[in-house]
């Protein structure tokens, strides 16, 4: 059994995040790509300190890549079954895309520090997003697979 747990990284700016349990949702498809995503905001942890524009910028560019493939797969898969929390969910996967947007632009214009915010940003709320709004999602998934009431 594994445990999930995200840490606070040296001066509490950044976190690690380790893959447990608790972040699973039990969609073997939607688990395989949060931990795709959180093994991408781990590589950023490497180089918080080296504050190397390049390489971060290439992180930035994956994470965002897949997340937006990986929030199309939800959403599909919400309107396929008529989800009816689809647009609160949506909109929280536009919001966040909002901020991370947001942040890179400010890290591009040559706030390279900006990186340890955007390193917690994407911790925090990913893993909050996939225990809470995904778990409960694919709750309800399973149940109409299943032929049985919603939520
Ligand atoms: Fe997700
Ligand atoms: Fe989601």
């Amino acid at each position: 059994m594994s445990t999930t747990t995200v840490k606070m990284g040296r001066q509490g700016a950044f976190m690690h995040i380790e893959w447990t349990d608790e972040h699973q949702t039990g969609h073997p498809v939607i688990d395989h790509e949060h931990q795709g995503i959180v093994d991408i905001i781990n590589r950023l942890e490497a180089l918080v300190d080296s504050e190397n524009a390049t390489e971060i910028g290439e992180v930035l560019c994956d994470i965002t890549d897949y997340v937006l493939v990986h929030f199309g797969h939800e959403e599909t898969l919400m309107q396929s079954i008529r989800y009816p929390l689809f647009d609160q969910h949506m909109l929280s996967h536009c919001q966040f895309f909002s901020s991370l947007t947001q942040f890179i632009y400010g890290f591009e214009t040559g706030r390279v520090g900006l990186i340890r915010e955007i390193q917690a940003f994407l911790a925090s709320w990913l893993v909050q997003h996939e225990s809470a709004e995904d778990k409960l999602f694919v709750n309800y998934l399973m149940r109409h697979q299943a032929g049985g009431p919603g939520p």
